[in-house]
């Protein structure tokens, strides 16, 4: 039986495979993000059908810049596309949505796509969805540091007064628990510049299925995985 009371509130996820599942089926790289977008529609499902509170994906890197001008202008036109097309369907499922990042940089459309996305979903109230777009975790710490050197130089905040919780309440995610479990798809074992605050005490979860394969019954076992997991925080227990 299902041990509901075990189940992570915060799941964060780094969608990761796409180019390889698309070489293997003999086809361009941005062909696997498309399909991507499916096991998406999935991971939202399944986040809700098990009560999952908060579902973070990462979808684009500040590094993520470094790839071939057709694969970036590919996946903004999907970011585009996707997010118009989703956003009724987010909102008749409850789902509120937010992007996090540096979405200056990003193009105009974009972000007329999100704030457009954004307003249409914001009474959601069954699954917080955080969607990573052009984050880095060090570009989301640097821009804490500078919010609290500034507060510090305005004489608003006592240096001596910061704590963890400082911090805290200067990233994008303030206003959300920390993730409980991290599921990183596609075999690779590292965190790529994501959420390095944030994963502190998090559960970590790799597997080898790439991210278009991911449907929810690999999520399913993903959770069931997280609860035999035995949580201690640093401390003793039997
Ligand atoms: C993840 O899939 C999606 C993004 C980073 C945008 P990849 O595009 O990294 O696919 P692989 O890792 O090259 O197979
Ligand atoms: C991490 O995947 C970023 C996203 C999933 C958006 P990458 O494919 O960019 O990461 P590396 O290059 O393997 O570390
Ligand atoms: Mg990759």
């Amino acid at each position: 039986m299902t041990d509901t009371t075990r189940t992570p509130r915060h799941v964060a996820i780094i969608m990761d495979g796409n180019g390889r599942w698309a070489q293997q089926h003999g086809k361009e790289r941005v062909f696997g993000h498309a399909r991507g977008v499916e096991s998406v529609r999935g991971a939202v499902k399944a986040a809700i059908r098990n009560g999952v509170g908060y579902l973070t994906i990462y979808a684009f890197s500040t590094e993520n810049w470094g790839r071939p001008t057709e694969e970036i202008d590919a996946l903004m036109e999907l970011f585009c596309k996707s997010i118009a097309a989703e956003a009724p369907e987010l909102r008749r499922q409850g789902v509120s949505l937010h992007i996090i990042g540096d979405t200056q940089g990003l193009s105009p459309e974009v972000r007329e796509h999100i704030a457009l996305a954004e307003q249409q979903t914001a009474d959601g109230d069954k699954l917080v969805l955080i969607v990573a777009l052009n984050y880095s975790s060090r570009w989301e710490l640097t821009e804490a540091a500078r919010a609290i050197a500034r507060e510090a130089s305005a004489g608003t905040l006592d240096p001596d007064a910061v704590t963890a919780e400082t911090v805290g309440a200067r990233l994008a995610t303030a206003a959300w628990p920390d993730p409980d479990l991290l599921i990183r798809t596609s075999g690779e074992c590292r965190l790529s510049n994501f959420l390095l605050w944030q994963l502190a005490y998090s559960e970590l979860y790799f597997t080898e299925v790439l991210w278009p394969d991911f449907d929810e019954r690999e999520f399913d076992k993903a959770l069931d995985n997280y609860r035999q997991r035995d949580r201690r925080f640093g401390l003793i227990k039997n």
